[in-house]
Order: C-alpha cells, then sequence, then structure tokens
C-alpha cells in the first residue's frame, strides 16, 4: 500500500517537471505583445489574424470543434476576442484603394510584389463580411475576398501544370504559399458554398508538393523553385512548417464543412501530405530538437522558429485526424524550446542590437517577463530565429516566430486536454525513473 502511494506520488511529481515545463498565461501574454508590435508585413498580419483565432476567438477557427460555417452574429463571449481581428481586417480593406492606386475589380488586398502573402489576411477578412462588419462601417469586406480571389485566379501566372505563382513579377514557387493561399481558397469555397474553389485549395497543394517535394532528399520540401532570379533549392525549415501547416488548416476547412464527405480521399491526401513533411523534417533533426534553418544543413544556425512552426503541426495534425506519429518528437521540441537557463547568446549585428534593446526597455514597464528561459529573452521574443525578411541570415525579433509560439503553446494544450496521446515511449521512460525514485524514496523511508 505504502509503497504504491510512493511510486505514485513520486512518478507524479517527476512527470510534472518532464512534461508540463510551459508558458504560464501570463508569458504568454508576453509573447503576444511582441508578436503584436512586430506584425507589419502582409503574411505576418495574416499569420497574426490566424493565431488569434486559433488561441482566443476560438469559435471562428476552423480547428474549433463547431461546424463551418462559423456564427453570423459573434457571441457575445467572443467579441473581445474577435476584435483585434476585425480590426486588422477593417485597416487592410480601408487602405486597399491607396495601395493599389484606386484601381477596381481584382487586386490583391495589400500591394507588396508577392502574390501570395497578402491573401493571408483573406480569411480574416471574410469574417468581417460574413458577421458584417461592412453594416456599421460601410466598408466592402466580401468585394475585397472577391477581388483578391480574382486577382489570384485571373491575374496571377501560373507553372505550366497550373500552379499560381508566389511572385507578381515571375512565375515562381514558394513552399510558404501553401500557408497564404490555399487556406483562404477552401474559407471562401465553402462560405460562398462553392465546391470548385474548395478543389482549388486541394489541387494548389497538390500541385506545390509535386513542384517543391525533393524526393532526392526524403521528402523534405525545396523553398523556392522556378523563375529567373532568388530560387532556392535548399530545404529551409519554415518553408517545411508553412506547406505542413497550410495542408492542416485546409485539412479542417473542408473537415469542419458541407464537402467532407465529397472530399474525404483529399482529406487522407492532405494528412497523408503533411505526415510526409513531419517525417522528413524529424528524421534530420539532431539531438537538440531544434531545427537548423535549413533542415538538413548542419552548416546553418539553430532556428527555434521553424521549431516551433513544425511542433505545432504535430499537435495539430493529432487534434484534426487522431495521429500521433511524431508527438514524441514535437514533445522534444517543445521542451527544448521552454527549457529553463540563462538565454543563449548569438550573433547579431548591431542595428537589430540596438532594436532589441530599444523594444525591451520600451515593453519591460508594460510586460510581464519571461526571464528564466533560455530561448526567449526576457520580454518574450523567441531566440536564435531566422530573419523573417531574409531567410538565409540569423535574425531576431521574428512577428512569425512570436506566433508559431502561441500556435504551438494552443495546439499542445488541446492535446493535453485530450489526454496527452501518443507520448508513450516518454510516460515509460518517466515512470521507470518513477519506479527508481520512489525504491530509493521507500529504502530512505525504512532507515
Ligand atoms: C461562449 O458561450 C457559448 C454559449 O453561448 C458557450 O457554448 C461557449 O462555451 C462559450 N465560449 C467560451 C470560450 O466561453
Ligand atoms: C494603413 O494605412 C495607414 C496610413 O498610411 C498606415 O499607418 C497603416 O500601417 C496601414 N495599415 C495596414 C494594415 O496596412
Ligand atoms: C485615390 O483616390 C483618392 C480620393 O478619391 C485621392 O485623394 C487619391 O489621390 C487617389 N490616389 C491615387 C494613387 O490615385
Ligand atoms: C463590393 O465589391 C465587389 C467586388 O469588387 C463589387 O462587385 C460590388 O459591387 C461592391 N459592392 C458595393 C456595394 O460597392
Ligand atoms: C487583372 O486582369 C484584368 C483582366 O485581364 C485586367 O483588366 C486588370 O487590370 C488586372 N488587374 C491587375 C491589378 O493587374
Ligand atoms: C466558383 O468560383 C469561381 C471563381 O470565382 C467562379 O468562376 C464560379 O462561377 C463559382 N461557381 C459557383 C457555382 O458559384
Ligand atoms: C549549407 O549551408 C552553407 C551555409 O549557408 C552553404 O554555404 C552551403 O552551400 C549549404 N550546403 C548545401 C548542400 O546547401
Amino acid at each position: 500500500m505504502r509503497w504504491s502511494w510512493l511510486v505514485a506520488l513520486v512518478a507524479a511529481t517527476f512527470w510534472r517537471g518532464v512534461l508540463c515545463a510551459s508558458l504560464s498565461t501570463a508569458e504568454a501574454s508576453n509573447v503576444k505583445a511582441r508578436l503584436a508590435e512586430a506584425a507589419q508585413e502582409s503574411w505576418e498580419l495574416g499569420t497574426r489574424e490566424q493565431t488569434l483565432l486559433e488561441t482566443d476567438a476560438t469559435v471562428y477557427s476552423v480547428f474549433s470543434d463547431q461546424s463551418l460555417p462559423p456564427p453570423s452574429t459573434v457571441p457575445d463571449n467572443m467579441t473581445d476576442a474577435l476584435a483585434p481581428v476585425l480590426s486588422l481586417a477593417q485597416e487592410i480593406v480601408a487602405n486597399r484603394s491607396a495601395s493599389n492606386h484606386n484601381i477596381s475589380g481584382a487586386q490583391p488586398l495589400m500591394a507588396d510584389g508577392s502574390a501570395a502573402d497578402p491573401a493571408s489576411n483573406g480569411v480574416a477578412v471574410l469574417i468581417a463580411g460574413w458577421t458584417g462588419q461592412g453594416d456599421a462601417d460601410g466598408l466592402n469586406y466580401t468585394g475585397a475576398a472577391t477581388d483578391q480571389l480574382d486577382f489570384l485566379l485571373n491575374n496571377v501566372s501560373r507553372s505550366s501544370d497550373g500552379a499560381i505563382s508566389h511572385r507578381v513579377s515571375q512565375t515562381q514557387l514558394w513552399s510558404d504559399f501553401v500557408y497564404m493561399v490555399p487556406p483562404f481558397l477552401a474559407y471562401y469555397g465553402v462560405l460562398t458554398e462553392n465546391e470548385t474553389l474548395v478543389a482549388e485549395a486541394y489541387n494548389q497543394i497538390k500541385l506545390y508538393r509535386d513542384n517543391l517535394r525533393d524526393t532526392n532528399a526524403n521528402n523534405l520540401w525545396q523553398h523556392v523553385v522556378l523563375g529567373g532570379s532568388g530560387t532556392d533549392s535548399g530545404h529551409w525549415s519554415t518553408g517545411n512548417g508553412w506547406a505542413a501547416a497550410g495542408m492542416l488548416r485546409v485539412y479542417a476547412t473542408i473537415q469542419k464543412s458541407q464537402y467532407e464527405s465529397t472530399f474525404s480521399s483529399e482529406l487522407q491526401d492532405l494528412a497523408s501530405w503533411a505526415v510526409e513533411i513531419q517525417k522528413a523534417m524529424y528524421n534530420v533533426v539532431d539531438k537538440t530538437y531544434i531545427f537548423r534553418n535549413y533542415a538538413d544543413n548542419e552548416s546553418t544556425f539553430y532556428d527555434c522558429s521553424s521549431t516551433a512552426l513544425m511542433a505545432y503541426t504535430v499537435y495539430r495534425l493529432y487534434t484534426v485526424t487522431g495521429d500521433t506519429s511524431y508527438i514524441r518528437q514535437a514533445e522534444r521540441s517543445r521542451q527544448a524550446l521552454y527549457a529553463s537557463g540563462v538565454t543563449s547568446t548569438y550573433s547579431l549585428s548591431a542595428s537589430s542590437t540596438s532594436t532589441s534593446t530599444a523594444s525591451a526597455s520600451a515593453s519591460t514597464s508594460t510586460s510581464p517577463s519571461t526571464s528564466g528561459y533560455k530561448h526567449f529573452t526576457s520580454d518574450g521574443w523567441l531566440t536564435p530565429v531566422v530573419n523573417p525578411h531574409s531567410y538565409g541570415l540569423e535574425g531576431s525579433e521574428s512577428a512569425e516566430a512570436q506566433a508559431f509560439v502561441l500556435l504551438m503553446q494552443s495546439a499542445y494544450e488541446e492535446w493535453v486536454a485530450d489526454g496527452s496521446q501518443g507520448s508513450g515511449a516518454l510516460q515509460l521512460r518517466v515512470s521507470v525513473w518513477g519506479v527508481l525514485l520512489a525504491l530509493l524514496a521507500g529504502v530512505v523511508g525504512l532507515l
């Protein structure tokens, strides 16, 4: 009796130490405040919107357990959570004409040279239209989404096999596209009951996989192919994560919609392609469980940003399909990201060091601290990370990295709430240690 009680007690203590290292609510809001400050570029805004939907305005996330379409009247308890998403949509739609020289008809939501990135704001704009924000402020949200759709479908150039270009100026395919465009196409299709668009969301992912998957590298995805300049045949870790995460958003959009049974084989493909990326990626991670900026290139720096994004895709895949293939690897990455210690120092250019110092002093007065973590600065920046505006370089203060932490954290919490399925080997390891410790405690107790 006494022994089994001890075993349980000690195992539980040890268990908490090993598995529950996690951000507190205050620390997560610190990370979130830095995300709000840093997100400026089109895809950063789109990624921030998606993060706020998944972590706060959950009824409007495709990963909620509610079916689509979402409520057209915002529930009282979602008003505050949805407000920052709606306000971004408002700013973007209000700025659209200035951004596009007052043209009418087909046009991107923002003009920044990327054909794909502005469309990452499309889901937020659709939600604004769906919930009738235009009635209050006079903006044409649904029309703006339609113009963005038409621009993608009719104005942007395509590869010979039909993949929509990631760039406006030349036909070029970037792995990032999978997060920026197909989730918008699928959501648009579901809200307007347009099955063709849902099929196109799937089709674009298929075409991107055909072009970017590197069968000579165990199915890691290349970063940028086609086009005259700026190709990148390396296996950029964040790009692999964008692709897997985009697949899962499209998966969940279809799964929650009226098209679930029509697209059952496409759903199977999407899930298996996401696992394919996880398999390729975790196959090359070293014992730190932090990815290199280019997953299979040991000469490149360690990047916590893609590490958080990849772990996110693993918990997310679990919440949509129940697949636990890479849960143990994701747990190791998550624990590595949340390791305690002195914040890693790494090479920074003089200018980014001064930015970092400036914002640190600006923010410490208003935000709780994230101190004591090896991979977070005290004001909540994940580190070290790839420069989000120059993918070959190490940087600091990455908006997308902040988003990936929050996405990982919330999907992780859903996985835990569902019983931490698939952490079997860890459980075994923990309980072996628990038994040993209990034996020791028992012996000490007898003396
Ligand atoms: C919001 O309210 C609805 C009922 O109106 C309830 O089902 C739901 O759980 C609430 N959500 C949150 C996040 O409190
Ligand atoms: C909208 O335009 C204003 C004024 O030019 C600018 O300050 C703001 O950053 C823009 N917002 C977005 C989301 O582009
Ligand atoms: C767009 O239209 C507004 C008002 O109609 C005008 O003030 C502005 O100069 C126009 N901008 C461009 C780039 O044509
Ligand atoms: C909203 O925008 C769409 C797409 O450009 C356009 O067809 C429609 O006429 C606009 N609606 C209003 C009320 O301006
Ligand atoms: C999109 O294509 C249409 C039809 O070819 C053209 O009239 C329009 O100017 C194009 N819009 C942009 C923003 O390129
Ligand atoms: C679906 O969307 C496409 C692209 O906008 C459009 O051409 C087509 O007519 C739509 N189909 C239906 C049934 O509305
Ligand atoms: C690995 O990265 C280094 C440093 O960026 C680069 O010089 C090298 O070409 C890369 N190797 C491969 C095989 O891509």
